[in-house]
């Protein structure tokens, strides 16, 4: 069969031509057939994805994937840009911590996907831990045939947004007068396709949530704007919308040892965080709606103290309170 599509961006006739990315391996026909192909997942599959760059995906994925495994879920952590590593990079970084202040820290299977292929994904998360209860996928910002099948694996997809209608274009186009959404946008009709084949082929729903982030107080007049048209979006694309995380230096800077605010009460003699850091995240938790089963019996990593000198100890706990 082939794909057609409607397009009178330029005219405002509608004409009919064929959609240049519906080809071969990007099509959601075949890309939904290789996943069809092979032994189905246990884990619940959280994917973090959106066509636009820099939007806080890595970011929203490394404190989902610490606040499931806080919870006592199993949690693998998956990052796949092997050229930023960002993922990959935090959650080392917290095994260094861990050892260096010889704690233990709640903390995910984690691996980087070299050689992205779909044979690959699966060959990680059965590496990492088949039998976990979430596999956390942190994709790289750009459409590509990979992109998609993460895309497609998901149960639950997780699309950071930031409160700006150029990034809100990627989803879908809001006439800015008469507020009705006029065009799908490029990830948002990538989502749309995915998402009809697969529930097509009865192979479940992806539960798509929007989650804003890098949210300012100051911008509130301009926040409501973007609010109303991201909830007209998420009518006509059907999503829900989390609130996210706000804009916060200290997501930033607790990155450097791989901490979020909820590991800090763990730390001896550390500085208390703000009370609404960690709740943003418990909230970005409760706006996913996932099902935690907490396995009581699971232990936490034993990381016996790194051979540091106590001065180096000591400066460890000093840039780590500056950072907080
Ligand atoms: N809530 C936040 N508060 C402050 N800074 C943030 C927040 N979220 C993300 N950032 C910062 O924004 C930048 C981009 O974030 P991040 O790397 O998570 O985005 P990304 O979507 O994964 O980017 P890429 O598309 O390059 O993979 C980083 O400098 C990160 O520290
Ligand atoms: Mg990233």
């Amino acid at each position: 069969m082939t794909a057609v599509w409607k397009d009178s961006r330029v005219s405002g006739i509608a004409t009919t031509r064929i959609n240049p990315r519906w080809i071969d391996e990007e099509s959601p026909r075949v890309v939904i057939d290789d996943i069809a192909a092979r032994p189905s997942l246990h884990p619940h599959i959280i994917t973090f994805a959106n066509e636009k760059g820099g939007v806080g995906k890595s970011t929203l994925a490394f404190h989902v994937a610490i606040a499931l495994a806080h919870a006592g879920a199993r949690v693998v952590a998956i990052d796949l840009d092997r050229r930023q590593r960002t993922l990959e990079r935090g959650l080392t970084y917290r095994n260094g911590t861990a050892s260096n202040l010889g704690i233990a820290l709640p903390t995910p299977q984690f691996g980087v996907l070299d050689h992205p292929s779909t044979a690959a994904i699966y060959q990680t998360i059965n590496r990492l831990g088949a039998d976990a209860d979430f596999v956390i996928l942190d994709a790289a910002g750009a459409d590509s045939p990979v992109f998609r099948r993460v895309v497609a694996l998901a149960d639950t997809l997780v699309t950071p947004v930031n409160a700006s209608f150029l990034d809100l274009e990627l989803l879908g186009r809001v006439n800015p007068i008469s507020g009705v959404p006029e065009h799908t946008g490029c990830f948002g009709q990538t989502v749309s396709e995915l998402r009809e084949e697969k529930f097509s082929r009865e192979m479940g729903r992806i539960e798509w949530v929007v989650v804003k982030n890098r949210v300012r107080a100051s911008e509130k007049r301009h926040i409501n704007r973007v609010d109303d048209a991201l909830e007209r979006l998420a009518i006509s694309h059907d999503f829900r919308i989390g609130q996210g995380l706000s804009e916060r230096v200290a997501f930033r800077e607790l990155f450097q040892f791989g901490l979020t605010h909820l590991d800090l009460p763990l730390i001896p003699d550390m500085i208390r965080p703000q009370a609404s850091s960690p709740d943003e995240v418990a909230a970005l938790i409760e706006d996913l709606g996932l099902k935690i089963e907490p396995r009581a019996s699971l232990p936490l990593p034993t990381r016996p103290a790194a051979r540091v000198l106590k001065r180096t100890r000591t400066d460890f706990r000093a840039a780590l309170n500056a950072a907080v």
